[in-house]
């Protein structure tokens, strides 16, 4: 079992930190059996594309921003030495494809002012598309403007990212679980905020209806971060001290909207908002399935986690191997580029 606070850490925050950091590097935590929904549908293959394979046009942008890729390294850590030497690998990685990141949920840096260099990743990644991040649920807990704004101001983020994680909070030992009210507060932000808000689940995903309200409370885009990829409800079971955590967190590992679902669900909706897909892609065959049903922007958490965990050039190989699978995808269907690629009925659901 892991001890939930560690004297070696100044507060039960950032040991909680180390702890997801050590557990999604060291231990299974993908759902069991619950899958991102990806696999059920696949691309009409393009046997004379009329492109020269050099010539394909991976860049996009989002929020105003231009982007080498349509590729987010997803919210993940900070807050300790390890988490810093991650967060600047995969900003340095960042800016070198000029890519979108989001740095892990600020909390610990709003508690102990001390640890926020290991967040404020500028000093590598002038020019990236960077993504603060605050639990939505801490509005009920004490933080409003104020945090909020030093949370983007110390890494002079591009937008903030307010997470929803309310199954992690239930099986998370004292979590923080009362979300009434909490809505009002981010249509109060998004209004306030210099930035654009993005609003984020965690893995569990974003329904239509709850994007609706989201929309309407103001946010500017929705990370869907659906099931299928990183449970949190296991990675929380792992760390649960008690027998009734532990059971909650095994029984709700396989909980959530899978994110094919989310993409689809959100778009039938709305066609304009910008719209991130993540939670359990893998490959860039996935990233082009999720851009190809809807989104904007194609999130990975854990296999940027896994090659940052490694060194900077596992990142460049990781980052180069996701741009040539993407590139494969528009080759192979007969795309030029990613607008094209989102423009096209090239992805069709199989019937299984
Ligand atoms: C180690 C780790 C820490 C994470 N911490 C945060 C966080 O602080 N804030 C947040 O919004 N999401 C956080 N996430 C969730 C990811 O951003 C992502 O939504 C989720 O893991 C699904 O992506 P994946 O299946 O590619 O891992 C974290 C993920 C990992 C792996």
């Amino acid at each position: 079992m892991v001890a939930n606070a560690s004297p070696a850490f100044a507060s039960p925050t950032q040991a909680r930190k180390a702890d997801h950091l050590r557990i999604c590097l060291e231990e299974d935590v993908r759902f069991r059996e619950t899958t991102n929904g990806l696999e059920r549908y696949r691309f009409t293959h393009c046997c004379l594309p009329e492109l020269d394979f050099d010539d394909i046009d991976l860049t996009t942008s989002f929020l105003g921003k231009s982007l080498g890729a349509p590729l987010l390294i997803s919210s993940m850590t900070g807050g300790t030495d390890r988490a810093k030497t991650i967060n600047y690998r995969l900003a340095e990685v960042a800016q070198h494809y000029r890519l979108a990141m989001g740095v892990g949920s600020q909390r610990v840096a709003v508690e102990n002012p001390e640890v926020t260099d290991t967040f404020a990743v500028r000093s590598v990644a002038p020019d990236i598309l960077l993504f603060a991040n605050i639990g939505a649920v801490q509005l009920n807990y004490d933080y409003g403007l104020e945090e909020c704004r030093r949370a983007i101001e110390s890494i002079e983020a591009d937008a903030l990212i307010l997470h929803l994680n309310p199954l992690q909070e239930c099986v998370q030992s004292r979590g923080d679980t009362n979300f009434r009210g909490i809505i009002d507060k981010i249509n109060d932000l998004c209004y306030k905020l210099p930035v654009p808000v993005i609003a984020k689940e965690v893995g569990n995903g974003i329904s239509a209806k709850m994007a609706k309200r989201l929309m309407e409370a103001g946010v500017s885009a929705i990370d869907v971060a659906g099931a299928g990829g990183t449970s949190w409800a296991k990675v929380e079971a792992k760390r649960a001290q008690d027998v009734k955590q532990r059971r909650l967190g095994t029984l709700f590992a396989d909980w959530g909207i899978p994110t094919a679902e989310c993409i689809v669900g959100v778009r039938s909706i709305d066609s304009e908002i910008p719209l991130i897909a993540s939670g359990g892609l893998r490959n860039g065959l996935d990233a082009a399935k999720a851009l190809a049903l809807g989104a904007n922007l194609a999130g990975l958490a854990t296999p940027f986690l896994k090659a940052a965990s490694e060194s900077t050039d596992t990142l460049h190989e990781l980052v180069d191997l996701l741009q040539s699978e993407l590139a494969t995808v528009l080759f192979c269907t007969g795309n030029g580029s990613i607008a094209a690629l989102q423009g096209s009925d090239a992805l069709a659901k199989t019937d299984f």
